[in-house]
């Protein structure tokens, strides 16, 4: 709760500055370089404080009623002076006389209603006069006579009822003049007079009601080289006089949109024949009829605009004539009212047949009912071929589709949105030419065998996104290996994982869109061998379980060698576990994108070959934690980065290497203040992660230290007292052993000879037997061995403690016969073997054997007589064997310990 206050606090501190600046000065234009903006500042005066310098000045939406000429004398400078959207009334023509330079000046959207002689009598160097949407009705005399640079002159939207503009020659070097949405309803020959010196790249007439051209009226102009007469009633008759009124003129464009053109006949155009007409527009004109040999006037023609009409019947002649157009816009151009009388538009054959130029045809938007055999015969020209959505019934392409097209040298064809539901074999096979094929948004369902592209022998791009379903096969792009760019999203995809891949062949794919396709099952040889690919879309399929660890057979690693890759978007595919391994290949990439997924911790690591990364998307996971070394390489040259609606754990650990980084980052993080919210914990739930405070974490560096010399000095601790638990024993044994070593008890081992016996034998009075059984006949055999068996040597059993310290002394060697008995015998045997222990520490961890009769645990052995077999060398203890045929070997390596020397290492 503080936190948010505190943050609506500090945010409004912010905001004081900028609110203490609006209020204190309204009108602070915006001056770059010598642009001043002034627009939108509700100024009611010019401001007198701008550089002198400026050459531009936008007085745009203000308030000003006029531009008095003084203020201007500061900026002499200006050549553009734009007061659109102003209420001015009036003009002082000493304005052009301060701004000498001025070249453009738009006074559109005001209130001027007269223009005098004197308006713009200083405006010699004006090249732009804008004044559009002002209330000027009548023009009188000649104001305009000194604008001899002129160029463009708008007057459109006013209540202009005349084209005379003035009395006498002017305008010579005027090239636009537009009078569109005016009162005009007359075009008379000395209106247009003025004119006469003119060379007009454009007249604008559009959206006046004319009602009649007189004679010679376009012949008062110097040369006309385009009229645009748009949303005037003209008709047919009226249309005709136009043309007969401009014939012999330089018309070149000629607009005739909206004009209820509704037909045509081998008349309508005649006046064109003495011109040289390369553009018409007769789009939107409800034209429904097209006469045989409409057009033959129009040998000159180029771009022919026909789109949104209502032609029932293209008939065998209709275009005859047009032998020069290149361009033929018949979009929408078909009626459809009728589709429910079966009468549809019809084309007939050969229709098309004289456009032997035409490059470029849009048949878009219209309902015909399918494609003739002859339908496109003779456009050999033809480059650009646009059919989408231009059919009703174009369920199957067969090899006899296209048929007509077989000479036509098409690079594009676009079939989209015609219902198609089948490609048969060879359906394009007459477009050898071909580059890009759009079959998108039908309704194809098949599976793809690789015959449908036959003959494409030159395709580059083939578009399948949006269809029913395609079914792969390892063959189905193998006649296309030149495709760089494959559209293949929403297409129900199945078969991916067919084996070898059916992208296999293409080689020179640059682009691959497989997203949409609810794919879960591909492997990882499915891209294999694309090294150009730079572009990939897998965007919401179902690949998870790829890349889990749980995965049988591990993760599948599909994006390998894939090192030109440049744009990867794997949004929506549910994943939640990244391989750590996954990118590794992908040196060259610029975008990746992972939103909408269900990632929480990525492996550390993971983008550490993406050092060329420009924009990484990650927005919409369950990330809480963004640090370094996850991110570290990936957010190095980042131009762009989405991780909103992430869970953000608002934490030290989790976020302040995060926070830090986008203080002092210049990637463009979009929405950051109101996207990127802390989740956990909870006191700070909902804060923005950017008001996250990173100086506490910094000051618990030192405390982190502390922390971890203090744990290790607990573990190190915990770790010696186990030790000394377990092990303590070893240690003290060890201990006393070194001990003893360094002070230099060793003398006892440097007169080797002075020993009685080669051992002295410990064992519990009921052993007794074992021990003469076993001991006695050794030393017959061997007349320089004696043991010192403590029945035997001393007198009638009684045993003196000297007399044992002395035998043992004696003894090179102390043999214990460890038996349960021992263990129990009460009879000084903790001073015995204290002693014996005590010599082995003196003399050699080898002087002492330990001979096993049975298995004793080394616990009890321990217990009892605080021996560990683990004091003693492996040689050094023995076990009495079970099985007789052993017993020569354990003699063996009783000589063998009895024979070890005690010797001081
Ligand atoms: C225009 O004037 C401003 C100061 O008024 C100056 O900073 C700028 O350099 C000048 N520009 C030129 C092109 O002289
Ligand atoms: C504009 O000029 C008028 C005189 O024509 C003067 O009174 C006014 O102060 C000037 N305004 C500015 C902003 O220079
Ligand atoms: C126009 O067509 C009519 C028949 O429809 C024909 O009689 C006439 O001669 C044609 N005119 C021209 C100039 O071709
Ligand atoms: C059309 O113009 C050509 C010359 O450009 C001329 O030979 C022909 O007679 C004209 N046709 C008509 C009907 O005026
Ligand atoms: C049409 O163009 C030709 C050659 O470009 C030219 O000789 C002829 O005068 C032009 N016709 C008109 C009416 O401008
Ligand atoms: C078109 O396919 C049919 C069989 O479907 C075949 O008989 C005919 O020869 C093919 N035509 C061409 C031109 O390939
Ligand atoms: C095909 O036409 C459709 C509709 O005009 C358009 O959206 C699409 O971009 C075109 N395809 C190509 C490859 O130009
Ligand atoms: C692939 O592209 C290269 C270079 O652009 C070209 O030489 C080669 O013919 C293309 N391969 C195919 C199968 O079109």
């Amino acid at each position: 709760m503080r936190w948010k206050l505190l943050y609506h606090i500090s945010s409004l501190l912010g905001l004081l500055p900028f609110w203490i600046l609006c209020t204190s000065s309204t009108n602070k234009c915006a001056v770059r370089h010598e642009v001043a903006d002034c627009s939108h500042l509700k100024l009611t005066q010019i401001p007198d404080d701008l550089p002198e310098n400026i050459t531009v000045l936008d007085l745009t939406h203000n308030q000003l009623r006029k531009l008095p000429s003084a203020n201007f004398t500061r900026y002499s400078q200006l050549t553009v002076l734009d007061g659109g959207f102003n209420t001015i009334s009036k003009l002082e023509p000493e304005l052009c006389q301060k701004l000498p330079l001025l070249e453009i000046l738009n006074l559109q959207n005001n209130e001027l209603s007269h223009l005098s002689d004197k308006t713009f009598i200083f405006c010699m160097n004006l090249v732009e006069l804008n004044l559009k949407s002002n209330s000027i009705q009548k023009i009188q005399n000649n104001p305009f006579k000194n604008l001899k640079n002129l160029i463009k002159l708008d007057l459109s939207h006013n209540g202009l009822s005349s084209t005379k503009l003035g009395t006498q020659l002017q305008l010579e070097n005027l090239q636009e003049l537009l009078l569109s949405n005016n009162k005009i309803n007359l075009l008379r020959r000395e209106e247009l007079d003025f004119l006469g010196n003119s060379s007009l790249k454009k007249l604008e007439l559009s959206s006046n009601q004319i009602k009649e051209f007189s004679p010679g009226c376009f012949h008062a102009i110097g040369e006309l080289f385009g009229l645009s007469l748009n949303n005037a009633q003209l008709g047919p008759s009226l249309t005709e006089k136009l043309c007969l009124e401009l014939s012999g003129t330089s018309i070149q464009n000629l607009s005739l949109s909206n004009t209820q053109l509704c037909r045509t006949s081998n008349m309508t155009f005649i006046g064109l024949n003495q011109t040289n007409l390369t553009m018409l527009d007769l789009s939107y004109n409800s034209l429904k009829v097209i006469g045989n040999d409409s057009f033959v006037w129009l040998p000159h023609l180029e771009y022919f605009f026909l789109e949104y009409n209502s032609i029932e019947h293209l008939s065998s002649h209709s275009f005859y004539g047009l032998f020069n157009v290149k361009y033929l816009n018949l979009r929408g151009s078909f009626s459809k009212q009728n589709i429910f009388l079966a009468s549809l538009p019809k084309i007939d054959n050969l229709s098309f047949r004289w456009l032997k130029c035409l490059e470029y045809l849009n048949m878009e938007d219209n309902n015909f009912q399918g494609i003739k055999s002859d339908m496109f015969t003779g456009l050999i020209k033809l480059k650009y071929l646009s059919l989408s959505s231009s059919f009703t019934s174009l369920r199957t392409l067969t090899n006899e589709t296209f048929v007509s097209l077989a000479h036509s040298p098409l690079l594009i064809l676009n079939l989209t949105k015609n219902k198609i539901s089948k490609i048969e074999s060879g359906a394009f096979s007459w477009l050898g030419h071909l580059k890009v094929l759009d079959l998108g948004l039908n309704e194809i369902g098949q599976e793809l065998t690789g015959e449908e592209w036959r003959g494409l022998e030159n395709i580059v791009e083939i578009y399948l996104s949006y269809n029913k379903f395609l079914q792969l096969t390892s063959n189905s792009f193998a006649l296309v290996p030149s495709i760089q760019q494959l559209m293949l999203r929403r297409v129900a995809l199945q078969n991916l994982d067919s084996s070898p891949s059916p992208f296999r062949p293409l080689h020179n794919l640059t682009i691959l869109d497989l997203s949409n396709n609810n794919i879960a099952n591909i492997n990882d040889e499915l891209l294999e061998g694309l090294d150009k690919l730079e572009i990939l879309d897998l965007q919401h399929n179902n690949l998870a379980r790829l890349w889990k660890h749980a995965n049988p057979g591990g993760p599948v690693h599909f994006l390998k060698g894939l090192s030109h890759l440049h744009v990867l978007n794997l949004e929506s595919n549910g994943f939640d576990e990244i391989p750590a391994e996954v990118f590794k290949d992908l040196f060259e990439l610029k975008s990746i994108s992972l939103g909408l997924s269900n990632l929480n911790i990525l492996p550390p690591s993971v983008f550490d070959n993406q050092v060329s990364l420009k924009s990484l998307n990650l927005q919409k996971n369950l990330i809480t934690s963004v640090e370094k070394d996850v991110f570290g390489s990936a957010f190095k040259n980042l131009s762009n980065l989405d991780m909103s609606f992430n869970p953000f754990d608002c934490t030290c650990e989790s976020i302040a290497w995060f926070v830090n980084w986008i203080n002092n980052t210049h990637t463009n993080i979009s929405e950051l203040s109101s996207h990127y919210l802390c989740n956990t914990p909870p006191q700070y739930h909902g804060c923005p992660v950017m008001l996250f405070d990173i100086s506490p974490c910094k000051d618990s560096a030192p405390f982190e230290l502390l922390f971890m010399i203090n744990t290790s000095i607990l573990l190190i601790f915990i770790f010696i007292v186990l030790l000394i638990h377990f092990e303590g024993w070893r240690i003290a044994f060890y201990w006393n052993v070194s001990v003893h070593r360094i002070l230099g008890f060793k003398e006892i081992d440097s007169q080797p000879e002075q020993f009685e016996y080669a051992a002295y034998i410990i064992h519990a009075y009921k052993d007794r037997g074992w021990v003469w059984e076993h001991f006695c006949p050794m030393e017959e055999e061997d007349q320089t061995l004696r043991f010192c068996l403590e029945e035997r040597d001393f007198q009638a059993g009684v045993l003196e403690l000297e007399a044992i310290v002395n035998s043992i002394k004696k003894s090179r060697k102390i043999i214990f016969v460890v038996t349960r008995h021992l263990l129990k015998d009460p009879l000084c045997k903790r001073f015995k073997v204290h002693h014996a222990v005590q010599q082995a520490i003196e003399q050699n961890l080898d002087s002492i054997i330990l001979i096993f009769l049975e298995d004793i645990p080394d616990y009890k052995l321990n217990h009892a007589l605080c021996l560990r077999r683990g004091m003693f060398k492996s040689y050094c203890i023995l076990n009495w064997p079970l099985q007789k045929e052993r017993i020569n070997a354990f003699y063996h390596k009783l000589q063998v310990a009895l024979g070890s020397r005690n010797s001081v290492h």
